[in-house]
């Protein structure tokens, strides 16, 4: 292994040789957390104000500080800022920029805050942005769902159970099935934006911090709710990025059903729907093939979501309080399962509203397999017969109807009329598929006050 001399590490004092140039690598993170930029500004412009106004700061010291954070803050989004991995982190390198360009002021920023408690901030207030985005997203795709629920409230296709023909629905009533879904998703984000929007600062290392500092005004500058409650707590879990990863892998699971089921409608033997070309592709040797790439990548990048959750998992496990460096590896698993999450909301909403039904393969399938015979159950219930004997009846029937390849509303009443003296003309009103649609419940979305 060997050395690396050219270095400016901000905490090298205690040091008597230069970090070893693998080991500078390994513990780097500035590589992905630089994504962190603009929060950790935001961070470190809170924090010096709140210096000034607990007089640990001049007044001229945090305006220089402020205007140096700022240009900063501005040649990173210019892609004009020289990334430094030999300083290790997103932190280190704006602390070390800002020095440069402000002088010995700069080197004051850091007073009573520790990474740790910084590190913490950063990634809170980044998730709770995300999760605004995130909750922004969901609301986009219901209101896609509901438009084709609207569209096709009276699109009759089988219900399964089993993947078996149960009974008719409408393709408007299973598009809610979806809706609602999504909105116990968004409960779960909004109650998780509740634990995130806290704030860590002033916990510094682990202790707290030996100055005068106002906790509560730090969490006011960053729009936090109040100041969290425990220092050792603060600094070290990140329960609440596991929140999101859960809330993240339910959300995914449901998204997999759906594009299971979609995957499904547009195979030749459903031919149920149709997505449109631009969100397919073909392959380069079948020149027939229309291929539902997007819902199978949805349905594949679950796993990826589902693992960074038992990730955070297993990252949290067993650590003691308080900070430990482990945290650093929260970051790459949180990022990726946001990603992921936020293009999978975007592709489904944009997508949605462009499948076409094929109404008649679906009315079709759903004359098949005898879905009205639990219509024709309680229409026997109705005129008197046990619901356990009006089963028996149905089934012979049913078994009939097979015998002659023949649906239930395709017998004759006389035929009906064998299986028992019950049944009458009016049998026929229950063993359309329309008839059957007729008497199920619709329920239309509670509104919901997303404020
Ligand atoms: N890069 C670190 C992280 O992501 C920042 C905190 C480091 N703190 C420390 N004492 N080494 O967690």
């Amino acid at each position: 292994m060997s050395n690396n001399k050219d270095q400016n590490k901000l905490w090298g004092g205690r040091f008597t040789e230069a970090t070893d140039a693998f080991v500078q690598r390994f513990t780097a993170s500035v590589d992905f957390d630089r994504r962190l930029f603009q929060q950790d500004i935001d961070g470190s412009a809170a924090h010096a104000k709140m210096l000034a106004k607990a007089g640990i700061l001049t007044a001229d010291e945090v305006s220089q500080i402020l205007d140096g954070l700022e240009s900063i803050r501005q040649d990173i989004i210019d892609d004009n800022f020289e990334w430094s991995v030999a300083l290790e982190d997103v932190h280190m390198n704006i602390e070390a920029a800002l020095t440069s360009r402000i002088g010995d002021v700069g080197k004051k920023l850091h007073t009573g805050r520790s990474r740790n408690d910084q590190v913490a901030t950063d990634i809170r207030l980044y998730v709770r942005g995300e999760i605004d985005l995130i909750a922004q997203l969901i609301t986009k795709l219901q209101s896609a769902l509901l438009g084709v629920a609207e569209r096709e409230a009276s699109t009759i296709m089988p219900g399964f159970t089993h993947l078996q023909t149960a009974q008719p629905v409408s393709f408007g009533h299973h598009m809610m099935a979806w809706y609602e879904m999504l909105d116990r998703d968004y409960d779960r984000l909004l109650d998780c934006r509740k634990r995130v929007n806290l704030s860590p600062l002033g916990a510094a290392a682990l202790a707290g911090t030996t100055y005068p500092i106002d906790r509560n005004f730090t969490a006011e500058q960053l729009g936090f709710d109040a100041p969290t409650k425990n220092s050792l707590d603060s600094v070290s879990d990140r329960d609440f990025a596991i929140e999101l990863a859960s809330f993240a892998s339910i959300l995914m699971m449901h998204l997999s059903r759906c594009s299971e089921e979609l995957v499904l409608w547009t195979s030749a033997q459903f031919n149920f729907i149709d997505l449109p070309d631009r969100f397919c592709t073909g392959s380069s040797i079948m020149p027939q093939k229309k291929n539902p790439d997007v819902p199978e990548l949805v349905r594949g990048k679950t796993g990826r979501v589902h693992g960074h959750l038992v990730s955070l998992l297993t990252l949290m496990k067993s650590q003691p309080l308080a900070y430990n460096k482990d945290n650093q590896e929260d970051k790459e698993p949180l990022f990726d399962l946001i990603d992921t999450v936020k293009d999978c909301l975007f592709a489904y909403s944009e997508m949605m509203p462009a499948v076409s039904c094929n109404k008649d393969e679906m009315y079709a399938a759903a004359k098949q397999g005898y879905a009205t015979a639990t219509d024709l159950a309680d229409y026997l219930v109705k005129k008197g017969m046990a619901f356990r004997d009006a089963h028996e009846v149905v089934g012979k029937s049913v078994a009939f109807g097979i015998q002659q390849k023949r649906d239930l509303a395709d017998l004759s009443l006389a035929e009906l009329q064998n299986f028992s003296g019950l049944i009458t003309e009016d049998v026929f009103e229950v063993l359309t598929l329309e008839g059957s649609i007729g008497c199920l419940l619709y329920t239309s979305p509670s509104p919901r006050d997303r404020g």
